[in-house]
């Protein structure tokens, strides 16, 4: 089987009864800040897109990316598509001009002519990527691989099950706009970062020691920023809490807790991955290549900055009452919002800076009252704060996922009292009736499943699942002292209490071994 990099969680799979290529992603993305990292644009695209399969794992803009899609790759390749929820992926892809497809069903295998296996496992939940991600499992004369990409499943039984893997591919380094846009001490964002660095490379750790497969291939991310107003967040300037570590970063680390398996791609490296071995050959050294990060990346600011410019005079719309507008597409949504606008539980503040950098228009999504009006002097849970052309675009391009445009993209400011608040995001990536009906849903039934079942965890009976997504503990949770850290997410619970310290709600269910009576069962998600 060959592997071919083709840049960020992008790669060609080769074998004799077929290819595949996954995520290919070229343009940039949300708002022109995501660039691919190193940069992949030079590649011969025209050949790469001739596939007899497609597979993009979610609809996030730095795998899908329609432009290139529609321009590269061949509409005779047959798009494996994963099960999801809604139809949004099959639709826009037929947008492109595709039109074959194969539902695949979930973590089911797939017999392909030629010999070829496949499974792909759909992640489902508000919180999984734009309600949605996936991984894809092939297997071609007896070589399996694992592209899980940044998908975050509970565990990876379901393909370790399925006999050894030779090749694992996942995500090892940040795609979030956390702790860098937060209005907060630059002391206390190189904390936050650092912790947040430190969680992202224990749960690779704890992925890959799941698997145990033969060859450890860290891919999608990071990515890099080109435009002069977000180039502090390329991981150059030594910032320990910098959350974008490179693939040679990972190579070091992972050698720090022991790991010797792990293989980079650059785009253009080929892995001759088989049962006995991979050898890999690369378009430059890979040493060479990251020492000389910042030239590569100077290099391409220069060559991309025509591309930024030109998208940045696309986003302004004076004609769009932003206030209008988000009251006419909001309001509806926050009607029909039971758990996601509970959730919440507050206002939520827009602070739009006009064209001429100074003027503030302030709106307020206010959750409780199920309206969308001007900002009205109260305190709110989260405010943001950006350019008001950002929101004009996002109306006038009639955009339902603003995690998947305006959040990802980091160009705004943040601040919030208490706790972080999955909500307040679940809901503004669902803007749509499709999508918000689908979470609300998701939401009801995660609610009424119980969870009785409880392990030991050191000196603490807890319950098994996670109250956030439900990882199984057991693998994922890890007690120090009285607290309990469950490393898929990282989120963090005081024992004694049972309060979870990442977000609000998500109470865990806990008491001491030796406790005669356990502390009251965990309450309500919201
Ligand atoms: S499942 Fe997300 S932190 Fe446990």
């Amino acid at each position: 089987m060959r592997v071919t990099g083709t840049g960020h969680a992008s790669m060609r799979i080769d074998t004799t009864a077929g290819s595949i290529l996954c995520d290919p992603w070229v343009n940039p993305a949300y708002f022109a800040s995501w660039f691919p990292f190193p940069d992949n644009s030079l590649l011969d695209w025209e050949s790469l897109g001739q596939v007899d399969y497609l597979y993009v794992s979610h609809l996030h803009r730095d795998h899908f990316d329609a432009k290139h899609l529609r321009d590269f790759v061949s509409k005779d390749a047959t798009v494996l598509l994963p099960e999801f929820p809604t139809s949004e992926m099959e639709d826009e892809f037929r947008a492109l001009g595709f039109t074959k497809f194969l539902k695949a069903p979930n973590e089911q295998v797939v017999e392909l002519p030629g010999g070829l296996k496949i499974m792909i496992q759909a992640l489902t939940s508000p919180t999984d990527g734009p309600i949605g991600d996936s991984s894809l499992w092939v297997e071609h004369e007896g070589v399996r691989l694992l592209n899980q990409n940044d998908a975050r499943p509970t565990d990876l039984s379901v393909f370790a099950e399925l006999g050894h893997v030779h090749a694992h591919l996942l995500q090892f380094s940040g795609a979030i706009w956390y702790p860098m846009v937060y209005e907060l001490p630059q002391a206390a964002k190189t904390a936050f970062g650092k912790q947040k660095r430190d969680r992202q490379f224990d749960r690779t750790w704890r992925y890959i020691d799941d698997l145990k497969a033969s060859h450890v291939f860290p891919i999608a991310g990071p990515p890099c920023f080109l435009d002069d107003a977000l180039w502090q967040f390329n991981d150059i300037h030594g910032d320990e809490g910098n959350i974008f570590p490179d693939q040679s970063v990972f190579l070091s680390e992972y050698a720090k807790v022991g790991g010797t398996n792990g293989i980079v791609l650059l785009p253009g490296s080929v892995a001759e991955v088989t049962t006995e071995g991979a050898s890999t050959t690369h378009p430059v050294p890979v040493q060479e290549f990251f020492a000389d990060k910042v030239a590569h990346l100077e290099e391409m600011r220069e060559r991309k900055r025509p591309i930024i410019e030109a998208e940045k005079a696309s986003w302004r719309h004076p004609e769009v009452d932003v206030l209008g507008e988000m009251k006419r597409r909001i309001e509806p949504l926050l009607d029909e919002s039971i758990y996601l606008a509970k959730g919440v539980g507050g206002p939520v503040r827009f602070d739009l800076v006009g064209y001429d950098g100074e003027s503030v228009e302030s709106i307020v999504v206010d959750f409780p009252g199920k309206e969308v009006r001007p900002y009205a002097d109260e305190k709110v849970r989260y405010r943001f704060r950006m350019e008001r052309s950002l929101i004009e675009h996002l109306l006038f391009i009639d955009e339902v996922d603003w995690v998947n445009s305006l959040f990802l993209s980091c160009r705004f400011s943040a601040a919030r009292i208490g706790q972080y608040n999955e909500f307040v995001y679940a809901f503004f990536k669902c803007l749509s009736e499709e999508r918000l009906q689908y979470a609300e849903g998701w939401y009801d039934e995660h609610e009424r499943s119980t969870d009785a079942e409880d392990i030991t965890l050191g000196d603490w009976v807890v319950q098994r699942r996670c109250p956030h997504l439900k990882a199984d503990l057991t693998r994922f949770g890890i007690v120090d002292g009285d607290q309990l850290t469950c490393q898929l997410h990282g989120w963090r619970f005081d024992l004694p209490s049972g309060r979870c310290l990442t977000s609000v709600g998500h109470k865990v269910r806990a008491h001491r071994v030796d406790a005669e009576t356990p502390a009251p069962a965990g309450e309500a998600v919201i």
